[in-house]
């Protein structure tokens, strides 16, 4: 991955409303990507405002480096996980979360980068986040049982044929195994991006156990803001989305957004991937007595 990206931000003047991003303001990026975030806040929050930003992903940490060069003082970058952010010890005025992968993880500056996340390029079939560590996609397909394939199919992918692509997976692997996207795609059996799409980000959300830690990072974050601070999420999965809306509704938020915001007809136009983007946030209150 090269220091460029090809990624475009989504709901960034939303997300900075929702944060009331304000010169001085600390901010914590969870999910860093491409950037765009990062800089928004930077932006809003100049001269003085200060921003740590992670991502999970080693290969985007050369763009987090150049972002300290470009930033000093004002941005910190780390290679790690969101949910573990209480290892900080620091507080926060505003967090965003962006889930999901950016475009940069399908391809650096259009060029492939075999990672595996893209149904229309053949690569192997790897889909972690972090290379370094946990099962790839592959491994994963080679060793779930016929159950917990067809549940992860059916919860993520709502797929309404998830035992029957459970069952022609689990065939297949007896007698070659699923190492590449080629290799999905042909067991699936169905070359329309819709059918592929929610399949593999399936797959992708159970690889990286992202639902496992949204829960985990959305505990952390109450933890980590200051009194008033702000949280926003932004989900890509109505399971993602269901997860966020009943923690702040469980927890001690006021919202911000009494509806989740959705990108405007403008955003849509000009960037497709966005569709189903979906922006909640709250503001944490003190725990009343009682
Ligand atoms: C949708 S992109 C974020 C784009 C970014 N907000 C921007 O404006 O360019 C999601 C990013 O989150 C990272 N990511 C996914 N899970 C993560 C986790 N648990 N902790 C930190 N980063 C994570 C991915 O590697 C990816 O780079």
């Amino acid at each position: 991955m090269t220091n460029e990206t090809i990624h475009r931000s989504v709901l960034t003047a939303e997300m900075k409303t929702a944060l009331a991003v304000k010169s001085g303001g600390t901010y914590l990026d969870g999910t860093f990507g491409g950037g765009g975030h990062s800089a928004a806040l930077l932006e809003a929050s100049y001269p003085d405002g200060k921003v740590v930003a992670l991502d999970r992903d080693p290969m985007v940490e050369p763009r987090g480096r150049q972002y300290e060069e470009r930033y000093p003082g004002r941005l910190v970058f780390h290679q790690m996980s969101y949910h573990k952010m209480k290892d900080l010890n620091k507080l926060f005025d505003g967090i965003v979360l962006d889930l999901g992968m950016s475009s940069d993880q399908l391809s650096a500056t259009g060029e492939p980068i075999g990672r595996g996340f893209s149904f229309s390029r053949d690569e192997p079939l790897d889909m972690r986040f972090d290379p370094t560590s946990g099962a790839s996609a592959a491994m994963f397909l080679r060793q779930a049982s016929l159950l917990e394939i067809t549940r992860m199919l059916s919860e993520l992918a709502q797929d309404r044929y998830s035992l029957t692509l459970a069952r022609k997976i689990v065939e297949t692997r007896r007698t070659s195994p699923i190492k590449t996207t080629t290799d999905l795609v042909r067991v699936i059996g169905n070359s329309n991006p819709k059918v592929l799409a929610p399949i593999f980000q399936a797959i992708r959300i159970s690889v990286n156990r992202e639902l496992e830690i949204l829960k985990a990072g959305l505990l952390a974050a109450k933890e980590c803001l200051r009194q008033d601070g702000r949280l926003a999420v932004i989900t890509f999965h109505s399971v993602e989305d269901r997860i966020v809306k009943s923690f702040f509704r469980e927890n001690n938020f006021e919202l911000v957004t009494k509806k989740p915001i959705a990108p405007s007809e403008d955003e849509l136009q000009s960037n497709p991937s966005s569709r189903s983007a979906h922006l909640r946030a709250g503001i944490i209150k003190e725990e009343s007595e009682s």
